[in-house]
């Protein structure tokens, strides 16, 4: 026996599994970055036509939900993730009537559209803080963001020690309109990115009249970006470190993981909650021949936290419903590693009742094919293409130890089709302005965000009519969608097939608890009810017994006379039924 593959579930059965309460328990959820999915008009620049071109793929794939990074109104200094209108779309993205016919279409196709949200900071160019520049010291709009004077005999100093998580200080001076140097506010990201002050009570108006104005166009959640960092420790005291960014992730900072944001996503909750869907919902409302609207509304946290156990306190019963799992994306490709991460999620995630989400790359990481290519302990933003043929056996094989896991998992658009980093990018096309600020560790995003090749041929292989903003590796004709779709056993068609089964298998997703089964070292297998899922993460083939009739492999599995042997680094699922 060599790869197995399975037949997706039919299409037809798309809205009705889709539509089950609490669809976001189990839910498959991906991330398109609409910069670089698809091009509808031919200017090198993906945009939300382009998304709404390509639903019938991502329902074929087999997914629920797509996540959208933004596509609002912005300079683009952090790609979008600074924000100048939250209720508009940036003409390089399209217009509201496009969003508003992708979020219908999705509807149709059977895919619900959680957008990103960005509270923390705004863009430089948002109205506020273009008229707290303005107007000149004293304006009540430097309240809505954290303007200090400078330490120092002439407030030449910042007023604390944080730096920016892309390097830096996490402060810039202005200069006032009569040329004298003034203020300085305060960006954990970029100096185009003041943070807000969540402590004037405008600000969260402002984001549940966002909120609403988003789930009035129909959207089914919101992914919260930097969601542990609204909240800054009072009085922004020094950090006293000099190693500042190292610490990130790993620590509660004055400016991270603070207590108060909790109150923040109390209020939220509240307001998605009087949707139709999510409990009552307001009256008069009725999800009646709406499939998307059972099941409700969410939200998805990005908080990165010390600990599984912090992340859980995102996820009680009335704050938001999911937080990534970023602590298993920073797990090295070791079973006895993943085994740990695993049991603590299911252990923190289990007494608030969420879900475990699950998730291996993302538009900040370095692709997992390329990660597991590379030596352990190279974190999450690498240089190298390390070993290919490596790094993709093992993304295949940890995909679908993901999709085993019981929870939500997450897909970035690209890991399909098993792309790589494109680590060889050179320094004229990158507009990651993590790079430009030389933060050591967070400044190759551009490598993970190069455009999606859909077919062999063509300029952008089929991304567009035209090029594409940052460019493609030649190398990725062969692994287009056209190259892989319908090959058996292509990176492509194992997704479609895993998915399938994921649908078809309510033990799959559902559920808060693995049980492990005893296995070689190296090695993880676990029962699910009446599936089995073994993890071979060595380098050399191991024999497990027969669990009953193989469902899926992601490499070489042979069945002999004294068990099955799974090949180095594969992974294989089973039915006990
Ligand atoms: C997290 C986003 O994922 C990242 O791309 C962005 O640069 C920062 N937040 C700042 O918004």
């Amino acid at each position: 026996m060599s790869q197995h593959s399975a037949d997706p579930a039919p299409n037809t059965a798309l809205a009705t599994v889709a539509g089950h309460r609490d669809w976001w328990r189990d839910a498959v959820i991906y991330q398109v970055y609409p910069r670089s999915f698809a091009d509808s008009n031919g200017d090198g620049m993906g945009d939300l036509e382009g998304v709404r071109s390509r639903l019938p793929y991502l329902r074929d794939l087999g997914v629920d939900a797509v996540w959208l990074s933004p596509f609002y109104a912005s300079p683009q200094a952090d790609a979008g993730y600074d924000v100048a209108d939250y209720r508009a779309v940036d003409p390089m993205f399209g217009n509201l009537l496009d969003a508003d016919a992708l979020i219908r279409d999705a509807h149709e196709h059977g895919l619900r559209i959680i957008v990103d949200l960005v509270p923390n900071h705004s863009s430089d160019q948002y109205e506020w803080f273009k008229r707290a520049l303005a107007e000149g010291p004293g304006s009540p709009l430097r309240d809505r963001y954290h303007f200090r004077p400078g330490k120092g005999a002439k407030g030449e100093l910042p007023p604390n020690d944080w730096e920016s998580i892309f390097g830096g200080r996490a402060w810039t001076r202005i200069t006032e309109l009569d040329g004298t140097p003034g203020e300085w506010y305060l960006h954990l990201f970029a100096p185009e990115q003041p943070d807000f002050n969540w402590e004037h009570p405008a600000v969260g108006d402002e984001f549940r009249s966002i909120l609403r104005f988003w789930l009035d166009m129909g959207v089914d959640g919101f992914r919260i970006d930097v969601a542990h960092g609204l909240v800054k420790a009072e009085g922004l005291p020094d950090l006293g470190s000099h190693d500042q960014l190292k610490l990130l992730g790993n620590d509660v900072m004055p400016f991270f993981d603070q207590d108060g944001v909790h109150a923040i996503y109390r209020q939220w909750r509240t307001i998605l909650d009087e949707y139709a869907g999510n409990k009552e919902g307001p009256e008069g409302s009725s999800s009646e021949g709406r499939w998307w609207e059972t099941g409700g509304r969410i939200f998805v946290a990005e908080a990165w936290t010390p600990t599984v156990e912090r992340t859980a306190n995102y996820v009680r019963p009335d704050e938001l419903h999911q937080a990534f799992n970023f602590q298993y994306l920073s797990t090295a490709w070791d079973a006895e590693e993943l085994r740990v991460v695993i049991d603590r999620t299911l252990d923190a995630m289990r007494p608030v009742g969420a879900p475990a989400t699950w998730v291996l790359s993302n538009h900040d990481v370095t692709r997992h094919a390329t990660r597991f290519a590379n030596p352990p302990g190279l974190g999450t933003q690498i240089r190298t293409a390390g070993d290919r043929e490596l790094g993709l056996r093992r993304a295949r094989a940890a995909t679908l130890l993901m999709l085993a896991l019981p929870g939500s998992a997450y897909i970035y658009q690209g890991e399909e089709l098993g792309l790589p980093d494109v680590v060889d990018l050179p320094d004229e096309v990158r507009q990651d302005p993590a790079y430009f600020r030389g933060a050591g560790q967070d400044g190759f995003r551009d490598g993970c965000r190069v455009p999606i090749p859909w077919t062999r041929e063509g300029r952008s292989y089929g991304f567009g009519s035209g090029g594409s903003w940052l460019p493609q590796p030649p190398s990725w004709a062969e692994l287009s969608v056209e190259a892989q779709q319908s090959v058996p056993g292509s990176t492509l068609e194992l997704y479609r097939s895993a998915l399938g089964v994921r649908r078809a298998t309510p033990d799959l997703g559902a559920g808060d608890a693995v049980a492990w089964l005893p296995a070689p070292e190296g090695v993880l297998a676990f029962r699910r009810g009446e599936f089995v899922c073994v993890t071979n993460t060595t380098g050399r083939p191991v024999t497990v017994p027969v669990y009953g009739r193989v469902l899926l492999t992601s490499g070489e599995v042979t069945e002999t006379a004294d068990g099955t042997t799974v090949s180095a680094d594969t992974t294989a699922w089973w039915t006990t039924a």
